[in-house]
């Protein structure tokens, strides 16, 4: 039986399209989550939506409690996880509008706790993460837009920075060299934390800006960012209502 967990990231605060069973505040050993989680069903499978910021949008990426947030999922049995965020591109060809389906990412924050093993105590824990997003989700995800001809690209590369503030030009030209082909304040330490509760974990990232690395264009705002999503989370909602139900076909 599946339970699929949806974490909303900037612009999906709310899911509008749960038939929702019950919005529960909880708590765990790693401390409150984001938001309250709604249970309920989507095309007729069981989710979990929780927003990453909060409702209100409240709560800044180095703030996220990453820890509580996937516990809790854990704890009411969620057997998937899947977020969407915002992302900047470092690429031409990733336009605004665009959605993108990672399969890669560079760590660059520097404030956040990033693993639950805080001693070695019950044994040494050094995590595997070559590839950190779960591969038939992303498939799943490739498909479904696929499906519904959405302009998206099925492989990319996120770079995670610590924010709030966006990048400076000298270090958006960096990720670039370093081979980021977006940039984001999510994903990491959130892919890592499920990696280590063993929940297959994928994001949907909605392209919303061009960041600051190229010459003669304003760099990215939060007011462009706004606008972009505004016009299209609709786009991301339908790709969850949609991939639900591949998912759960599958077991
Ligand atoms: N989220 C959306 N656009 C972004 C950018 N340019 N940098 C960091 N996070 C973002």
């Amino acid at each position: 039986m599946v339970k699929i967990a949806i974490i909303g990231g900037s612009g999906l605060e709310k899911s509008s399209l749960i038939q929702s069973v019950s919005t529960k505040e909880t708590e765990t050993k790693w401390g409150t989550p984001s938001s309250p989680i709604t249970e309920g069903i989507l095309n007729g499978v069981p989710v979990a939506f929780l927003s990453r910021h909060g409702y209100d949008h409240s709560i800044p990426p180095t703030q996220v409690n990453n820890r509580a947030n996937i516990a809790a999922l854990k704890e009411i049995g969620c057997t998937h996880i899947l977020s969407s965020t915002a992302v900047g591109s470092l690429r031409e060809e990733i336009h605004p509008g665009h959605l993108v389906i990672p399969d890669q990412f560079i760590d660059f924050t520097k404030h956040r706790i990033c693993t639950y093993h805080e001693t070695f105590s019950d044994g040494i824990k050094h995590l595997s993460i070559a590839d950190p997003f779960n591969e038939s989700l992303r498939q799943d995800l490739i498909h479904v837009c696929e499906k519904l001809k959405f302009e998206h690209h099925k492989q990319a590369t996120v770079v995670t920075i610590e924010g709030p503030r966006f990048s400076t030009r000298a270090e958006s030209q960096m990720f670039r060299i370093l081979g980021a082909d977006i940039i984001n304040m999510s994903i990491a330490p959130e892919a890592i934390l499920a990696a280590e509760l063993g929940i297959p974990y994928a994001t949907i990232a909605m392209s919303t800006d061009y960041d600051a690395w190229r010459e003669n264009i304003a760099p990215v705002s939060w007011e462009e960012i706004k606008e972009v999503m505004k016009a299209n989370t609709q786009k991301v909602q339908q790709v969850f209502a949609e991939i639900v139900s591949l998912i759960a076909s599958h077991q």
